[in-house]
């Protein structure tokens, strides 16, 4: 992610800083992937065993229909990186095992590589690696459209991911705190951009009022993206001790509590303007395995994004590390659709939820059954 500064103001002394912000954030973001397990909303999900209701893993199919894509895991790799050498090396990496396990990917903000071509390798790399493969873009609120189309065009890419992340802007040190522009700009994008749109989080969550918003915008994507994972208020706190925000720590939703506070713009079936098809709510925010990826599935997601916990596996064994890892994943989330009796993904909407102690607590106040 980066502050989304025009280009006009781009000088040698900002390029650098982008670049140690990126490295950065993958340092960051991985020594919190190693400090080991934490209780989160995904704990507090349970599903009432039902012993008899089971299927046979060999009658499951894993395939999802995203409105107008087609997706043949209900997991991808999200947004996070590119830019800078270590990152070229990532993206290739994560880029070589979503080619290989048919994983759908997305890079992180692209900002950077519309001004610098040497920058734009380190996302260029996803394409070279993964030629036939869906790949996301990726930009910040606050860029113009022109931007959007040039980034969509830079990687050939299937879709861009638009990151809003006013929390995380808000403790950067290079940061903006005017969002009075972002739901224009987001609109003005949704209009001129050549393929969909998916406006995400990066770990604070989508409300329900959010939702709304977006919809009314015109946005068919999102992915609620919520807290209990990667921690961007944790890492802006880390680069900048001087002008600490910790005392938002906490702050915003989980992926969980924003699925089950969507409102029925996103989870219901609506005819869209084109008469096409249905908005497609996503989730991300703290999956850690396939279980975690079956409970947003069970919750409304129509797939799964992973972000940090992909990124440390490329980290500690490379790309062949990370097809091991989706193979696993793969069979073991047939798995659980065969114990809970879903033959597809949508199938597990119909399975008996109970929620406990954060997550439950929240259900009630906001008056969710
Ligand atoms: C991110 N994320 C992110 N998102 C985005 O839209 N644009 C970006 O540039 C980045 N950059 C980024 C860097 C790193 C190192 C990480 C780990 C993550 C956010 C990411 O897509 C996701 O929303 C959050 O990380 C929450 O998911 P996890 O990490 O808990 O799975």
């Amino acid at each position: 992610m980066s502050s989304e500064t025009p280009a006009s103001v781009e000088t040698p002394e900002t390029k650098a800083s982008r670049a140690s912000r990126k490295d950065d954030h993958v340092r960051l973001a991985s020594a919190q992937q190693t400090e080991g397990p934490r209780r989160t909303d995904f704990d507090d999900l349970e599903f009432v065993h039902h012993a008899l209701s089971g299927t046979n893993p060999e009658l499951v199919d894993l395939s999802v229909e995203l409105g107008e894509w087609t997706w043949p895991t209900p997991f991808y790799v999200n947004g996070m990186t590119g830019g800078t050498e270590t990152t070229a090396k990532i993206n290739r990496d994560l880029a070589i095992a979503a080619a290989e396990t048919g994983l759908p990917m997305a890079c992180g903000s692209m900002s950077v590589a519309l001004d610098d071509a040497e920058a734009a390798k380190g996302f260029t790399v996803i394409r070279e690696e993964n030629p036939d493969g869906f790949v996301m873009g990726n930009l910040g609120a606050g860029r113009s459209a022109d931007d959007a189309r040039r980034a969509v065009e830079l990687l050939n890419a299937d879709a861009l991911q638009l990151h809003i992340n006013p929390v995380q802007e808000t403790a950067m040190p290079e940061g903006t705190r005017d969002f009075s522009t972002w739901l224009s700009g987001l609109e003005d994008i949704v209009a001129a951009c050549p393929v969909p749109v998916v406006v995400k989080e990066v770990g604070f969550g989508l409300s329900r009022r959010t939702l709304r918003l977006l919809a009314d915008i015109g946005v068919q994507y999102a992915d609620v993206s919520g807290a209990g994972g990667t921690d961007f208020l944790r890492i802006e706190n880390d680069r900048s001790p001087a002008d600490d925000f910790s005392m938002l720590t906490g702050f915003g939703q989980s992926a969980l509590a924003c699925l089950l506070d969507a409102p029925s713009e996103w989870t219901t079936e609506t005819t869209m303007d084109d008469g096409v098809s249905n908005r497609v709510l996503l989730a991300s925010g703290g999956v850690r395995n396939p279980y975690d990826v079956v409970k947003a599935l069970a919750c409304g997601a129509r797939a799964v994004g992973v972000a940090g916990t992909f990124l440390q596996t490329v980290l500690d064994h490379g790309p062949d590390g990370l097809v091991d890892l989706v193979r696993t994943w793969q069979t073991q989330t047939s798995a659980l659709f065969a114990l809970l009796g879903a033959q597809r993904s949508t199938d597990l909407t119909a399975t008996d939820l109970l929620t406990r102690g954060r997550l439950g607590e929240f259900a009630r106040l906001r008056g969710i059954d």
